[in-house]
């Protein structure tokens, strides 16, 4: 058992089923690596606020050589194998995802903090992508167009955008590595993915899992570091043809702004402040659960987590009492201990970032229904009670800002347009939710929405075979689904002629 996994063994009392997944080093041009002068960066435990681990933390320089790598990984790779070949690569990589999901899991949950269920939901959902692309690989048609030209065929073919940076989040350590680099590999591409510091170790323990697949260790690399230079290095350098991240709106702004020196094709997933819309005539122990699932999900930090909670004036004492049942249900704590259903916020800035907005909204007229603090008993850990606050207004800072945390606001409304307005009132636009029976109302709402992903009378969409994006500053390009390939290939028009 390596170091690391036996101290984690002894700290957690979990043990790994295969201790090697436990890496703490970086995936460099082609083999797994020390960063220079042994480098290190702590990641925390966030229930305790501990150091869980270290991790090597590299510089600019290997981000340059993984890149480099990269370069030739790609064009090999893409000359060597079919997309047959390469969807059954992504086959296996998924069935050892499977295979390794308690593993995978425990990993997960000490790093990020969510619960070992949720983790193991995130495990599921990061599987479903690769299993997606591992299919998606074989159905990149290209096109024969009628040509106005006589004698004359048009053709398309779809082919690898080449080198990719990857630039991912703490939230999802998992699935959000698998929804960008399935089908970067699935297309021909390489990647090079500088994880998150808070919660690198997912996504080590993945390209793992990856090369033991087969996967080629100069397509996949994974460079942890704390060097903000080295997410700039990876939308500046020329080599690097596509870059995706997702994170928040000012990094995406300032990271777009970078790509564009050389024209690199890019995905952006960005903020969200979702409304959540609940009509008079909407079932509302649907919507209660619809709430919970969509606010309280990974302690309210997803990008699609319910920000605006807007309730008909006729139901929202009703609304609110279902909501507040089940939310004291929730039972804080570790993640990986048994019974805990909610765990706790990535770090300390987090937690100040809720109070402030409880703090605000308080003070602006809302209503504490339950929770409004820091729990007691659970140490140093960043905690913070899942709170609900009614009679919210426009005026307060939860209605222009993410909170990120597990904050229910509830704004009261009266009128479908105006709720419609205020609901389009940002300049984000990633998801929105809404409640009702009346299905004309239903086909209105979802049009008038202004967001890349509207769920109706559901608290949950996200899944392999959907669109996952924004539109407004939430940003660009999708994630999964039938387009997710064509973010990582561009097409090839082929006029052939004349014939005779
Ligand atoms: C995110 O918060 O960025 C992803 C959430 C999801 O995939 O559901």
């Amino acid at each position: 058992m390596s170091a690391a996994a036996d101290d984690f063994a002894k700290r957690y009392s979990l043990k790994l089923a295969d201790p090697s997944l436990l890496i703490t080093q970086g995936l460099v041009a082609g083999r797994w690596r020390s960063a220079p002068e042994d480098s290190k960066f702590p990641v925390y435990e966030p229930a305790s606020g501990t150091v869980l681990l270290e991790c090597a933390n590299f510089t600019r320089n290997e981000i340059i050589e993984a890149i480099q790598s990269a370069e030739t990984g790609q064009k090999q790779y893409f000359k060597s194998t079919t997309a047959k070949e390469r969807g059954a690569l992504l086959r296996i990589w998924h069935d050892l995802i499977q295979a390794n999901k308690e593993d995978l899991a425990g990993i997960l949950s000490l790093e990020n903090g969510k619960t070992l269920e949720e983790a193991k939901g995130e495990v599921a959902y990061a599987a479903s992508f690769v299993a997606w692309f591992s299919e998606e690989a074989t159905r990149s048609y290209g096109d024969v167009i009628p040509s106005s030209y006589r004698h004359t065929t048009v053709m398309t073919f779809k082919e690898p955008v080449g080198v990719c940076g990857i630039i991912t989040p703490w939230n999802f350590p998992a699935a959000m590595i698998t929804r960008k680099i399935a089908p970067a590999l699935a297309a021909g591409c390489s990647v090079v993915i500088k994880p998150p510091s808070e919660t690198p170790f997912s996504a080590l323990a993945l390209a793992e899992l990856a090369m033991r697949a087969g996967i080629p260790s100069t397509v996949i690399h994974v460079v942890p570091t704390k060097d903000r230079s080295a997410a700039s290095e990876l939308a500046t350098n020329p080599i690097v043809k596509k870059l995706s991240f997702t994170g928040s709106t000012g990094v995406g702004k300032y990271l777009a702004g970078l790509a564009s020196q050389t024209m690199k094709k890019v995905s952006m997933e960005l903020g969200g402040n979702a409304p959540f819309i609940v009509f008079e005539d909407a079932d509302l122990d649907l919507a209660a659960l619809g709430a919970m699932q969509c606010k309280f999900r990974s302690t309210g930090q997803t990008c699609v987590c319910a920000n605006r909670i807007f309730i008909h004036r006729d139901v929202v004492d009703t609304f609110a009492e279902k909501l507040k049942e089940r939310v004291q249900q929730l039972k804080l704590g570790l993640g990986i201990a048994t019974g805990v259903t909610q765990g706790p916020l990535v770090n300390l800035a987090a937690v100040k970032k809720i109070e402030s907005h409880v703090e605000d909204a308080l003070k602006l007229g809302g209503e504490l229904v339950c929770g409004g603090k820091r729990p007691t008993g659970l140490g140093e850990g960043y905690f913070y009670e899942p709170t609900i606050v009614k009679n919210a207004t426009p005026d307060m800072i939860v209605s222009r800002d993410e909170t990120f945390g597990p904050l229910a606001a509830i704004f009261p409304f009266s009128d479908e347009d105006d709720v419609v307005e205020q609901a389009n009132e940002t300049e984000f636009g990633l998801a929105s939710y809404f409640y009702s029976k009346d299905v004309h109302r239903c086909m209105r709402v979802a049009r008038a929405l202004e967001s890349g992903m509207v769920g109706v009378n559901v608290g949950m969409m996200s899944a392999a075979e959907t669109p996952f994006g924004g539109v407004k500053e939430s940003g660009y390009g999708r994630e999964g689904s039938k387009y997710g390939l064509d973010e990582y290939q561009t097409i090839k028009a082929v006029t052939l002629g004349p014939g005779q």
